[in-house]
């Protein structure tokens, strides 16, 4: 038989569900997991048989789900089912977007975001036996799982547990959800399922029994119970939550990082450090961070949307929001807030600053308590800081403001117009010294309290 390797592929994303046991205004699918949307999980996992088309079932909460789904990528689809009238006729509301699509279909579930991309490779792979492949796994506890109902040691359908028999709710093989097929034979079984059931809905595990009568093969790839995890509740949000801190603490110690108090660091689903990159304990990765080879962050960090180098330390106690970008042996310090900001090689920003929509030159070096005031209250602006530039400690930096390679600012200082390279710029209001002064004032005091009686 051929290699499925090169049929293109659409991915189908099964969203509509409302999660009624979330106890949530906001729709299932849509809250995260490992600091990403649930919804975004399957879309991600899929993504590794590099699908030509993607669509998204959206239903409970659509705008929602859709904007979250546009916002990964304007490129996939999303189809609209107006009620839940089961998993057949969520995938049946994919036609329009697969018209024409001589592909095949891989089917996965917005609430079940741990599905590996090795898995779905052996999916792939199995095709090339079977017509329909289905994703399986045996349960410790099948609780009310799909089951597979097996004839001769061939998948011959999968019966729902409200519809199933005692001897079939004994079966321990139980079905994920996860499919694959030819999309227009998949389509065309679908429009076959009906939905005299127990649940009164359309099943899309009939296609098994369907193709089967057709004389098509099905057959079933296994995994382990953990990857087909499904999320319905708070509850099981959190136990995912914690099984995805686990493994990736494990994974990250195995890829060569020193986590010093692995429970207490958390990491985001596309969290990427280096070798022999040093993390302290209590440090938070949001989403969308890159720590390279050796660099360090140190205790009580947090971190999203940003790329810190090779041999730049960070912490402890700093906040690196979206935009932030540290190239190689830069310095931030305690109790420092850098957003939108690159700071060039062997920058240093030690103490009590915040830092945004900035650029701050090679080696220039950042007083403490140094503000950029980017924004007016209406828009942000942009500070450039030119190499080896020293700014005082205590500058207010009014953007749009540009402060010049070698230049200083005096401490305490106001600068709201540009400083050219290698001047000193004194924004503050000048010394007075008034001698004697202080101790008649305190002699003054003193004999006023005196006067008081206490
Ligand atoms: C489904 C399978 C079951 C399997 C189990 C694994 C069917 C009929 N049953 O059951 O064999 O063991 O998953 O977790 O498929 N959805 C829609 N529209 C609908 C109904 C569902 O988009 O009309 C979406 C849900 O949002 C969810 C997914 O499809 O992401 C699965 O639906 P769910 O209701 O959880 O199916 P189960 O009853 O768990
Ligand atoms: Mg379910």
């Amino acid at each position: 038989m051929t290699s499925h390797s090169s049929t293109p592929l659409a991915l189908i994303v099964l969203a509509a569900g409302q999660g009624t046991r979330m106890n949530s205004d906001l729709p299932k699918v849509l809250h995260r997991l490992a600091g990403v949307e649930l919804v975004l999980h399957a879309l991600r996992a899929g993504a590794v048989l590099d699908p030509a088309l993607r669509v998204v079932v959206a239903g409970h909460g659509a705008e929602a789900v859709s904007a979250v789904v546009q916002a990964e990528d304007p490129d996939i689809a999303i189809a609209i089912q107006p009620e839940r009238r089961g998993t057949a006729d969520a995938v049946a509301r994919c036609a329009d977007a697969l018209e024409g699509f001589a592909g095949d279909v891989l089917v996965l579930y917005g609430d079940t975001p741990f599905v590996r991309p090795e898995t779905l490779e052996a999916m792939r792979a199995a095709r090339s036996q079977h017509d329909i492949v289905l994703l399986g796994f045996r349960a410790a506890d099948p609780g009310r799982y799909g089951r597979l109902v097996l004839r001769d040691g061939r998948l011959e359908r999968i019966v729902e547990f409200k519809d199933a028999t005692e001897a079939e709710r004994a079966i321990d093989l139980c079905n994920s959800g996860v499919l694959i097929a030819d999309a227009p034979t998949l389509l065309r079984l679908i429009s076959r399922v009906g939905c005299d059931n127990a649940a009164g809905e359309f099943y899309l595990t009939d296609v098994i029994g369907l193709a089967r009568r057709d004389g098509l093969s099905a057959g079933a790839v296994f995994c382990e119970e953990a990857e087909t995890l499904g999320i319905n509740s708070r509850a099981e949000l959190a136990a995912a939550e914690a099984a995805f801190q686990a493994r990736r603490r494990a994974e990250a110690a195995e890829d060569g990082v020193t986590l010093v108090g692995p429970e207490t660091v958390f990491f985001a689903q596309d969290t990427h450090i280096g070798r022999d990159a040093v993390v302290g304990p209590h440090v938070v990765f949001g989403p969308g961070v890159t720590v390279e080879t050796g660099a360090e962050i140190l205790a009580f960090c947090h971190l999203e949307g940003c790329h810190v180098s090779r041999g730049a330390r960070v912490g402890p106690f700093a906040r690196l929001r979206p935009g932030t970008e540290l190239a190689e042996d830069t310095r931030v310090g305690n109790f420092v807030e850098i957003k939108n900001a690159i700071l060039d090689e062997g920058a240093k920003v030690n103490h009590l600053s915040y830092i945004g929509d900035a650029h701050v030159g090679e080696a220039a070096n950042i007083g403490a308590g140094t503000v950029t005031c980017n924004y007016d209250g209406v828009s942000k602006h942009r500070t450039e800081i030119g190499a080896r530039a020293f700014i005082g400690s205590d500058t207010m930096l009014v953007a749009p403001v540009r402060v010049g390679a070698e230049a200083m600012t005096g401490s305490g200082s106001v600068i709201s117009q540009d400083v050219p390279d290698g001047a000193l710029a004194l924004a503050r209001a000048p010394q007075v010294n008034r001698a004697g002064l202080a101790r008649r004032l305190m002699e003054r005091l003193r004999a006023a309290r005196a006067k008081r009686g206490r």
